[in-house]
C-alpha cells in the first residue's frame, strides 16, 4: 500500500510518500519560516496562500523524485486539523480532489496523531503501548497511548506550550521566529549559573504544565539588566531552556511511574531540541525506559508523519465520504468518536 501525505497546518508544506513494504520512498518539505519572520510570528492569511502556491509543485516533484507515477498510489492523507482553518483547508482540499481523480481513497489525520507516530518511522520503532511527551508549539501534553486511536491525555499546559515558550522567549531576547531553535544555539553560550527560573507546577502532585509565568519571570529578570549585551542574553537563554526541559523531566518521570510504562516517545517541534533529548535519556536510562524520538527534521511539521499515520488508519479499513472538513481545535481523545 502506498499512501501520499500531505500536511499544510502551519508554516510548512510537507509532503511524503510511504509504502508498506519499502517504508518511506520520499518527502519534501517547504518552510515558510522566512514569509513570517519579519512579522515575528505566523500571519495566518499569508500562510494559506502560500500553502497554495507551493502544494502542487511539491507533490509533482516528490513524484518526479521517488519514481511514482499517479496509478501506484493506494490513498491520500492529510493533515484535518487541528490547526489554521485556512491553511488546513488547502491541504484537505488539494488530497480530497487528487483522491478523487486517482479513484483512491482519502483520510483526514489529526495533526498530533501525526506527531505521536513519528518516531514510528524509525528503527527500532516503539510499539504501543508507550507514554509519549508531545511538545510542539500549540500542545505540551503528555499522553498515555494504548494503540491507534487510543490516547488518554494524562495532563497538559494549562496555559503556554512549550514551544510557544520558547517562541514568546526568543522575541523577548529579539531573537526572532522560530524561537526554539535561536534559544537552543543562544543557550550553548550561556552559563548555567547566573540565573535561575521556577520549574512551574512541579512541587504539587499532578501531570499538568504551566509556561506562562516562566515567561513573566524571563521578562522581569531582562529589565532588570542595566547592560542588556550577548553573553547576559545567552545566560538568560540557558536558564530558560534549563528550567523548560528539567519541568518536562520531572512530569515525564512522573507519568511513568504513575503508569508503569517502559517506553517513552518524544515528540512535536520542541522534541528537536538536543538538551532535551540528552536529559531525557540520561533519567530513562537510569529508570530503565527505552526513550524513542524521531529523527529532529521529523518532530517539527511535516509530511511523513502524514502519510505514516494515513496509512495506519486507511490499512486498518477506515475511510471517509467524500465530503471533507477541517477543524482548527480537535481533541486527540476525540478522534474515533465519528469513526
Ligand atoms: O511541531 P511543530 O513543528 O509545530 C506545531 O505543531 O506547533 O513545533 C514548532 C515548535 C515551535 O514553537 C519551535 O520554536 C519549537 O517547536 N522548536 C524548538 C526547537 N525546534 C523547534 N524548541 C526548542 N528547541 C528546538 N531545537
Ligand atoms: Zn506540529
Amino acid at each position: 500500500m502506498r499512501i501520499l501525505g500531505i500536511e499544510t497546518s502551519c508554516d510548512e508544506t510537507g509532503v511524503a510518500l510511504f509504502d508498506s513494504e519499502h517504508g518511506l520512498l520520499g518527502h519534501a518539505l517547504y518552510s515558510q519560516v522566512e514569509l513570517h519572520a519579519q512579522y515575528g510570528g505566523v500571519v495566518p492569511e499569508l500562510a494559506s496562500r502560500d500553502h497554495v502556491r507551493k502544494l502542487i509543485p511539491l507533490i509533482k516533484t516528490l513524484l518526479s523524485d521517488s519514481n511514482t507515477k499517479a496509478d501506484e498510489i493506494d490513498g491520500v492523507a492529510y493533515t484535518a486539523g487541528p490547526g489554521l482553518i485556512g491553511a488546513l483547508l488547502v491541504g484537505a482540499a488539494v488530497g480530497r480532489s487528487l483522491a478523487w481523480a486517482w479513484q483512491v481513497p482519502a483520510i483526514g489525520v489529526h495533526h498530533m496523531e501525526g506527531h505521536l507516530l513519528a518516531s514510528m518511522l524509525e528503527q527500532p520503532a516503539p510499539t504501543f503501548p508507550f507514554l509519549a511527551l508531545l511538545v510542539s508549539g500549540g500542545h505540551t501534553q503528555l499522553v498515555d497511548v494504548k494503540a491507534l486511536g487510543k490516547y488518554t491525555v494524562l495532563g497538559e499546559s494549562v496555559d503556554d506550550a512549550a514551544g510557544e515558550a520558547f517562541d514568546k522567549t526568543a522575541k523577548l531576547l529579539g531573537l526572532g521566529y522560530p524561537g526554539g531553535p535561536a534559544i537552543a544555539r543562544l543557550a550553548e553560550q550561556g552559563n548555567p549559573d547566573v540565573f535561575h527560573f521556577p520549574r512551574p507546577m512541579t512541587r504539587q502532585p499532578g501531570l499538568d504544565f504551566s509556561f506562562s509565568g516562566l515567561k513573566t519571570s524571563v521578562l522581569t529578570t531582562w529589565r532588570a539588566q542595566v547592560d542588556k549585551n550577548k553573553q547576559v542574553s545567552a545566560d538568560i537563554a540557558r536558564a530558560f531552556e534549563d528550567a523548560v526541559i528539567d519541568t518536562l523531566i520531572i512530569k515525564c518521570r512522573r507519568a511513568l511511574k504513575l503508569t508503569g510504562l517502559k517506553s517513552l516517545v518524544i515528540a512535536g517541534g520542541v522534541g528537536a531540541n538536543q538538551s532535551l533529548r540528552t536529559g531525557l535519556l540520561a533519567f530513562a536510562d537510569k529508570m530503565g525506559i527505552s526513550v524513542y524520538y524521531p529523527r529532529p527534521m521529523f518532530c517539527t511539521d511535516n509530511g511523513a508523519m502524514i502519510a505514516y499515520a494515513g496509512y495506519l488508519r486507511l490499512a486498518a479499513g477506515e475511510s471517509e465520504p467524500l465530503a471533507f472538513g477541517a477543524r482548527p481545535r480537535w481533541s486527540m481523545e476525540t478522534i474515533n468518536d465519528n469513526k
